[in-house]
């Protein structure tokens, strides 16, 4: 564990990761949290990123901002653009000018999906769409500005809160009997606080005089598409509840609507494992653990999880 106290500024704190990350450093005692929202810290505001950075001096920054909405980021480019690449760029160039260690988190729609076997970190990127090119630019900027960075690309990001696939179908398989998911895509859900177990893996690592800077790829083991991962949440939840969905029908990519997705999101793990020791833990484990929560101690009380949905949580 850590030696003295380091003090750690979370952006998008109210996130899927950013919250996870918080609730799980909270609980550490060397860990003091900066959490900041995007009501009260705009990435994007070069001038306010400055100014909190340098009278906070964090040890660490790590960026849980982003806009993930892949097909809304087609009807709006310049939203995408400046949370997922001007925003990681103020947040480079003002940790740079404080030599603070900068963790950004990317994505699998860096890549077109086109690979079957997995991408590794030095793979050709080639995004599909604004989304994928937002992100991917994000990483630029942070590789140019500041040597002191981790990008860490996950895939399939899910949790007990806000609008994910878990949540999203959740609330759909309580409405209808029927429910549609793509078979044909292949990825690797990933649970939140997942991602905050092994972010902490990397800083202590650090902590203790690592200096492997660069790209690394996570995500939760076991190879799945979208449809299979539905079965697990279904049956899962079932087990608590009286669902009204009897049906789930398997359906290509090419049927459903939106902006164009990759085909394989699957990210090889071996750099993180070789480098940081932080092995891959199987999605289904921590599905099952989510899901647990979702419905409180007694399997009785049903927690519902957001109902905000917006159309867009399916492709993030
Ligand atoms: N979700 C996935 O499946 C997935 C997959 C791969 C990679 N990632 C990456 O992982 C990171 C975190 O993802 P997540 O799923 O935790 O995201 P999330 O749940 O959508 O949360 C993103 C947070 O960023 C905040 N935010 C948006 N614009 C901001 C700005 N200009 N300044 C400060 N904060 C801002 C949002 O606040 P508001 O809601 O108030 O705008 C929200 O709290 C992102 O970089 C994302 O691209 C996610």
């Amino acid at each position: 564990m850590y030696g003295d106290k380091i003090k750690i500024l979370v952006t998008g704190s109210e996130g899927q990761i950013g919250r996870a990350f918080c609730r799980i450093a909270n609980k550490i005692d060397q860990i003091e949290l900066v959490a900041v929202t995007h009501r009260n810290f705009d990435v994007t505001n070069l001038e306010q990123v400055t100014a909190k950075l340098a009278s906070e001096l964090p040890h660490y920054v790590l960026n849980g901002a982003g806009f993930n909405q892949v097909d809304a980021a087609e009807a709006h480019p310049h939203r995408a653009f400046a949370v997922n690449a001007e925003g990681p760029r103020c947040l480079a160039q003002a940790c740079h000018d404080l030599s603070i260690p900068l963790i950004h988190i990317s994505s699998d729609y860096i890549f077109d999906g086109h690979y079957e076997s997995g991408y590794k970190e030095d793979d050709e990127p080639a995004p599909l769409g604004i989304f994928g090119q937002s992100k991917l630019q994000g990483e630029q900027h942070v590789r140019e500005a500041h040597a002191k960075h981790i990008i860490l690309r996950v895939s399939w990001v899910f949790s007990e809160t806000g609008v994910n696939y878990l949540t999203k179908m959740l609330d759909q398989a309580r409405e209808h009997k029927t429910l549609r998911a793509v078979d044909d895509r292949r990825g690797c859900p990933t649970a939140a606080h997942d991602v905050a177990r092994v972010i902490l893996a990397i800083m202590e690592q650090i902590e203790e005089g690592a200096e492997a800077w660069g790209t690394y790829h996570y995500s939760g083991a076991e190879i799945t598409t979208r449809y299979r991962f539905l079965e697990a949440i279904i049956a899962a939840a079932s087990q608590y509840e009286e669902l009204a969905v009897r049906n789930i029908v398997p359906i290509p990519g090419a049927q459903e609507e939106g902006v164009e997705r990759p085909t394989s999101s699957v990210l090889t793990c071996k750099k993180i494992l070789n480098t940081f020791g932080v092995r891959q833990r199987p999605w289904r484990v921590d599905l099952q653990r989510l899901v647990r929560e979702l419905y409180g101690q007694d399997g009785s009380k049903v927690v519902q999880p957001t109902t905000e949905t917006r159309a867009e949580a399916l492709g993030s």
